[in-house]
């Protein structure tokens, strides 16, 4: 099936063709501005999805993630990609970020990332995978890999506990991205789409 990726970054765009490789041809769209201003990480990724279709009229697949604190529920989640402007860079507001927990005193560093996937095949035929990764916030930035929070994310599950910017093949094969994806793939299988 041939699908238009609502988004116009091309990293996301690359990325979900080789993740998608054997199952779901992805095109790239014009950018639409969507006012992401849903309460989810399922309800945002809906409204891309809606908007692109509504536009083009054709299957659609959206995404939607963050990375979510269990201390700081607030901050960060939903709004991720919106968490202090003012910094030009994602290695100032990791540090903003860890200097939070300091400032705070805050010892409970537990986090996950998430990732749903929207599937807008019609106004009748909408799906939703997601994808989570478990883990903890380093209190030091680590490694040079991959992008935005990724220096300062230890997956619980990597077998010596090296984050994600440290080991972004290690996060390509099992982190939430993935996890989400498998989940779509699975359901095409079943459902005779791919
Ligand atoms: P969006 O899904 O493009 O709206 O991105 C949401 C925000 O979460 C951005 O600020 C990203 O930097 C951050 N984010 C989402 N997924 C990841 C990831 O896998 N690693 C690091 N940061 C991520």
């Amino acid at each position: 099936m041939k699908v238009i990726l609502a988004s116009s970054n091309d990293h996301k765009v690359e990325e979900f063709q080789v993740l998608f490789k054997d199952s779901l041809e992805i095109e790239k769209a014009d950018k639409i501005e969507v006012i992401e201003d849903g309460t989810s990480f399922f309800e945002n990724a809906h409204l891309k999805a809606k908007a692109y279709f509504e536009k083009y009229k054709k299957p659609v697949l959206s995404d939607d993630s963050g990375l979510c604190l269990e201390a700081f529920p607030l901050i960060l989640g939903i709004h991720s990609a919106r968490y202090k402007p003012e910094l030009a860079s994602y290695t100032d507001k990791c540090i903003a970020l860890i200097d939070h927990y300091k400032n705070e005193e805050v010892n409970n560093f537990n986090s996950h990332f998430s990732c749903v996937l929207c599937l807008y095949i019609s106004e009748k035929e909408v799906y939703f995978f997601e994808g989570i990764s478990e883990g903890k916030i380093s209190q030091t930035l680590r490694g040079h890999q991959g992008f935005g929070y990724d220096p300062l994310f230890i997956p619980t599950h990597h077998p010596e506990q090296k984050s994600f910017s440290e080991d972004s093949e290690w996060k390509f094969e099992n982190g939430h991205r993935a996890k989400a994806v498998q989940e779509l793939k699975k359901f095409l299988k079943e459902a005779r789409l791919s």
